[in-house]
């Protein structure tokens, strides 16, 4: 984006082109960003191979019942592609640019990020790369070098930890059903996703010290298929397990997301549990305001977006938060609290079958970040 406004940028990234494309991610695009996506000129091939959805289905009580997202939300639509699809898009978008790009780029120091010309370190191949800039966007993680620049003191954490994990395979199979399935199960939370129409995404909600080892591929699709059967659909489709991760599931936010001129985006200043799939969709929301906010910095001499930009994040960031704490904790069954059982069976049942709680859940899944 500042590429396409003549404003120059450098980007450090810590890993491999390689490894960068292949991690295996959410796949669920929102109606806006997927619009974003397109404006910036790197939304070609995920508008032509991507799989445009209008609707999710939930399962419970051996019952299934379908939300019509789009009818709800004003007939926008979400659309199923793969985060590293997006990441490849986005490399191959700036490659093309010949703008600035490094790979296996380790960050050593984010330096005086208080005054106007804060500098950044890297190890590049042995060698050091030292970047002034006006501006720095930390956009590394929960775990990168933004977060250890932050003085203790001048931001808040806000963090909570769910009781369980999220298995997670790709699979050589074709997808049984045209939409997403999220399942409440005594058993435990399923998710049925697709990639294409042969290959399937699906997850197990899995105790947090499951590994992997305890999980051979049988026991997966056994426990698949039970959460996911209802009572007219009893089969899944069984394939190949191409990949497979285990995934902690935790909420964070870090107030304010800006510190002097350095700029937090995406995980470095919040994480959400995967239910929903908004992690990535909040992060390209988090940039475009940034740009916003820098683009007039440079071509108006106006610094009023960079001052807004934590609040107008924190606003969106706190109402992800909210969404995917409220679909986490409706469709995960708690093993030692039936009081919060009852509970949650009574929310998504009101979810899904009262046209309010519906809309609403149906407005947040499409396009929660155009806050609308
Ligand atoms: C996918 C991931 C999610 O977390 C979700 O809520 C829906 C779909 C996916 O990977 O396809």
């Amino acid at each position: 984006m500042l590429h396409l406004e003549g404003i120059e940028s450098v980007i450090l990234e810590q890993r491999s082109r390689e490894y960068v494309e292949k991690r295996v991610r959410a796949g669920v695009i929102e109606f806006g960003i997927a619009n974003l996506l397109e404006e910036v000129g790197a939304g070609e091939r995920m508008r032509r191979q991507g799989l445009v959805h209008r609707g999710i289905e939930f399962r419970y009580d051996h019952g299934a019942h379908r939300i019509p997202l789009s009818e709800l939300a004003d007939g926008r639509s979400y659309t199923v592609y793969g985060q590293q699809e997006v990441v490849k898009d986005l490399i191959a978008l700036r490659v093309a640019q010949g703008a600035p790009l490094y790979f296996d780029a380790e960050v050593t120091s984010i330096e005086g990020v208080t005054t106007n010309s804060p500098t950044v370190e890297a190890t590049l191949d042995g060698e050091l790369l030292r970047v002034h800039a006006d501006f720095v966007a930390g956009c590394d993680g929960s775990f990168g070098a933004s977060h250890r620049a932050l003085p203790e003191g001048a931001f808040r954490r806000f963090e909570r930890v769910y009781p369980f994990s999220w298995l997670g395979i790709l699979a050589e199979a074709p997808p049984a059903t045209e939409e997403l399935i999220y399942a409440r199960h005594e058993n435990g939370f399923a998710l049925y996703s697709m990639r294409s129409p042969s290959i399937s995404r699906l997850y197990l909600g899995v105790r947090p010290d499951d590994s992997l080892e305890e999980w051979p591929d049988d026991r997966i699709w056994d426990e698949l298929s039970e959460r996911l059967s209802t009572d007219e659909r009893p089969e899944l489709n069984r394939g190949p397990i191409l990949e497979r991760g285990i995934t902690s599931m935790r909420s964070v936010v870090i107030e304010p997301m800006r510190f002097g001129r350095l700029f937090l985006a995406g995980d470095a200043a919040h994480i959400v549990p995967p239910t929903g799939a908004k992690g990535m969709n909040l992060a390209l929301g988090d940039v475009r305001v940034l740009y916003e906010a820098v683009r007039n910095f440079y071509q108006k001499d106006d610094e009023s977006l960079l001052d807004s930009y934590s609040p107008t994040c924190l606003e969106r960031v706190w109402r992800a938060e909210e969404f995917s704490n409220y679909m986490t904790q409706m469709l995960h069954p708690n093993y030692e609290d039936d009081f919060e059982n009852g509970v949650q069976r009574a929310r998504l049942r009101q979810a899904a079958e009262t046209r309010e709680a519906a809309t609403v859940l149906s407005r947040n899944y499409v396009d929660l970040n155009s806050l609308s």
